[in-house]
């Protein structure tokens, strides 16, 4: 298809059943704002030309939207005069001349290209209005379809609704596709005469018919046409995207025991044959191998697990961690800002930030990178092959060379070079006997207590 498409994404809404001091479009599903998920599915729909109609935070709305693979532009609706004028908020933008215009709203994040390709396929072959429609079980508050020998004639509003037109379970989600180049003259017909005195843009069906054109609804799931107008719906709109998310990994080769327990971000990467253990959170920017094995209770955060790398349980991955193949970061343990080699082990109960661990080391349990001096953080080295003692404080900037071998309980303040051995404890002394005399003076201390009492 190579019409041309100018998108006009709906953002005007003033949010207050939100309760909140930012726009509704601006809250995160799966970590990512509403309206750039709408925008990341226009992009995938081959569509570059957006007028972003803002009533609020226009600056914000306008860089959170602005994902990549599409050209934004953003309008003021001052007013909120009703969907039919907030399109018009974009007139300039549609005067432009575009073969298709597609309207979507910024508050419909779940949406994918499918539906969106649907209608503007419905408009290359003829028709002039295609509005996506969904069935549902509960249509309150929508406008309905209302269709005559196959054909929508008409989008008539709950409030002005009849009672048989009521019963109609066939929904206009509000998003469609307008011909392009009959856009403006069929939107600066829309009146306000009806039960709410707003513009609405569903009027469009019934003018374009007035004027000869044909309209079309096409059918879409009515889980990618979801809104969300309060917070309680923003995480039913999180559910369905983590739902949608975690079968599409899943079918993808990735096996989850307890899928409903795994929480992915928008841009969460895994590949075949790796394993999610329940209850793992991870927030943006993570990319897990193929094979890799996540333990229950994890939370990673900007880290790479490669191939055959193992994590938790209980593990914490901060950004930029960097597991390598076959290495392994156990139970408790804290990475941030760190490259672990390849079969490293950080097993149990320890802190590795900005660090290299060098291939097959092993860091014993309890062991700390001290990084930070109080101003500025400092880097630990440690070699391949090295091997830290349990409880060991590694004081940076400090390294410990290849082969190394660092004694259990150590405060390491200097580097230790290549296959020696660091010391750096108080060495252990032994008094023969010395605990007979101190539990008897104890002992003697507790009757003398009772005694008195
Ligand atoms: C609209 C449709 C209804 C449909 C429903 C789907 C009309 C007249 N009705 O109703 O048929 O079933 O959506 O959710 O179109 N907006 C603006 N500026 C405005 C008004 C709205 O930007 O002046 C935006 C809102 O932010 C929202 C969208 O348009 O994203 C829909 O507005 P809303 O007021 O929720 O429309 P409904 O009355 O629910
Ligand atoms: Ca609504």
């Amino acid at each position: 298809m190579s019409r041309s498409c100018l998108a006009v994404i709906l953002a005007a809404g003033e949010s207050t059943r939100m309760k909140s001091s930012m726009s509704k479009v601006l809250h995160p599903v799966a970590g990512l704002p509403m309206i750039a998920h709408v925008m990341k599915t226009i992009a995938t729909s081959g569509i570059s030309d957006v007028a972003l109609v803002v009533g609020r935070d226009m600056d914000k709305v306008a860089k959170a939207g602005s994902v990549g693979g599409v050209n934004v532009t953003p309008f003021l609706q001052a007013e909120r005069l009703g969907t039919g004028h907030a399109v018009l908020a974009a007139r300039e933008a549609i005067a432009r001349g575009y073969d298709d215009v597609l309207v979507a709203y910024g508050d419909v994040p779940l949406i994918t290209a499918e539906p969106l390709m649907a209608a503007r396929a419905a408009l290359a072959q003829g028709h002039d209005v295609a509005v996506i429609g969904f069935h549902t079980a509960n249509p309150t508050g929508y406008g309905r379809l209302l269709v005559k020998d196959g054909e929508l004639v008409a989008i008539r509003e709950e409030r002005d609704a009849n009672e048989a037109e009521r019963a109609v379970t066939w929904c206009n989600s509000g998003l469609m596709a307008i011909n392009g180049r009959k856009a403006l003259d069929l939107l600066t017909r829309i009146g306000n005469a009806n039960a709410k005195g707003e513009y609405y843009l569903t009027d469009i069906v019934e003018i374009a018919r007035a004027l000869g054109g044909r309209t079309v609804a096409v059918d879409a799931p009515e889980e990618q046409l979801t809104g969300c107008n309060n917070r309680a719906e923003l995480a039913v709109l999180e559910r369905l995207w983590q739902e949608r998310r975690r079968h599409e990994l899943m079918v993808s080769g990735v096996s989850m025991i307890a899928p409903e327990t795994v929480f992915l971000s928008h841009d969460t990467e895994i590949g075949p044959d790796a394993l999610i253990e329940p209850n793992v959170v991870f927030g943006p920017g993570v990319t897990v191998e193929g094979g890799a094995i996540i333990h229950a209770f994890s939370h990673l955060e900007g880290a790479h697990v490669a191939t055959g790398a193992t994590v938790g349980p209980f593990a914490r991955l901060r950004p930029g961690a960097n597991l390598a193949t076959g290495s392994k970061v156990g139970n408790f343990c804290e990475v941030k800002k760190a490259e672990i080699g390849e079969g490293a082990k950080v097993n149990h109960l320890t802190y590795i930030g900005d660090a290299f661990i060098g291939a097959h080391a092993n860091i014993g349990a309890g062991t700390i990178t001290c990084n930070y001096d109080g101003v500025n953080k400092h880097v630990t080295r440690i070699g391949e092959g090295a091997f830290i003692g349990s409880n060991s404080a590694l004081v940076a900037p400090v390294s410990v060379g290849d082969g190394a071998f660092v004694a259990s309980g150590s405060v390491i303040t200097e580097d230790v070079p290549s296959d020696a051995l660091a010391l750096g404890r108080a060495r252990q002394e032994i008094k023969p006997e010395r605990a007979k005399a101190i539990r008897a003076r104890n002992q003697a201390i507790k009757a003398s207590r009772s005694a008195k009492s």
